[in-house]
């Protein structure tokens, strides 16, 4: 264990951290608790070059996060609930900039705040138990943790408005086919095929990865002509590496490359 709060457990498995929102009676809904946990693992995350890939994941076997606590919820006032918000749209930009790729394993239900964690993510594995759904306009809200808007990106506009406009729930399948989901699989290989996934990515050199990271972010967000120029200068962060040379020694030798992310 790498240390953990009651509502988050830490876990590392060599170079990949797991998270595990623990509130499990409670289909891991989100407090502000669990928020800050998080928020204070995913800052320490950005400049620990001893881990390459992040898996979130929530405990049990029912459920990934079923959103805000809407227990708490009940107790806020409205002052309370825009700084939830606030804290929940910062921490999920967070996940999404943070500078090592983020792989959501969904194991079970991921309505609102838990499908914009997966939305935040860069990468989701989806049990073929899970639900996923942003379902806040049920509630008379609307996703504020980025919801409204990563949700279009990844999905498109008109299947985003269904989906958001009805609050309905989708299926491992149909998460697959509308490509909220990379991959589907039974729940008891979720864990294993995302530290599959996670150690295909450790292979790879790191800071190719925080470059390619950014740069596929950065450049969707603009015109194809500056994303060029975000690529053209991403690449050139990577010439002067010295794991650029360990690539090309180690085809030479035919071994495997040992980067160290210099
Ligand atoms: N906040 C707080 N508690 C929650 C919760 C949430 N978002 N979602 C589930 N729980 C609690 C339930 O209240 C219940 O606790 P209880 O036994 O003390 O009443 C426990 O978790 C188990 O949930 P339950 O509803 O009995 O399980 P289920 O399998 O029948 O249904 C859900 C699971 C997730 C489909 C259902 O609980 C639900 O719709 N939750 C609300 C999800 C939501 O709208 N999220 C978006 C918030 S913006």
């Amino acid at each position: 264990m790498s240390g953990s709060q009651d509502n988050l457990l830490a876990e590392d498995r060599d170079q990949v951290r797991i998270l595990t929102m623990n509130r499990s009676e409670m289909m891991n809904a989100l407090n502000f608790d669990m928020l800050r946990a998080l928020k204070t693992q995913i800052e320490s995350l950005r400049f620990n070059k001893d881990i390459r890939v992040v898996i979130i994941t929530g405990a049990g076997q029912k459920a990934f996060s079923a959103g805000a606590d809407l227990k708490e919820r009940a107790t806020l006032t409205d002052i309370q609930v825009r700084e939830f918000i606030y804290t929940i749209r910062n921490l999920l930009t967070d996940i999404e900039s943070l500078n090592k790729p983020v792989i959501s394993a969904v194991n079970g239900v991921a309505l609102g705040g838990g499908t914009e964690i997966a939305l935040a993510s860069d990468l989701r594995i989806v049990s073929m138990n899970a639900t996923m759904g942003l379902t806040e306009t049920r509630l008379a809200i609307i996703p504020g943790g980025g919801g409204t808007q990563r949700l279009p990106r990844l999905i498109g506009r008109g299947k985003a408005k269904e989906l958001i406009f009805t609050g309905r729930r989708v299926g491992a399948e149909e998460a697959l086919d509308i490509g909220l989901a990379n991959k589907i699989c039974e729940p008891e290989e979720l864990m294993g095929e995302a530290i599959k996934l996670a150690g295909a990515i450790c292979e790879t050199g790191p800071i190719a990865i925080e470059q390619a990271k950014y740069a596929i972010d950065a450049g969707m967000e603009t015109d194809l002509h500056t994303g060029l120029a975000i690529e053209s200068n991403a690449y050139w962060i990577t010439i002067p590496t010295e794991d650029r040379l360990e690539g090309l020694a180690a085809f030479r030798e035919k071994r495997k490359p040992v980067y160290k992310g210099k």
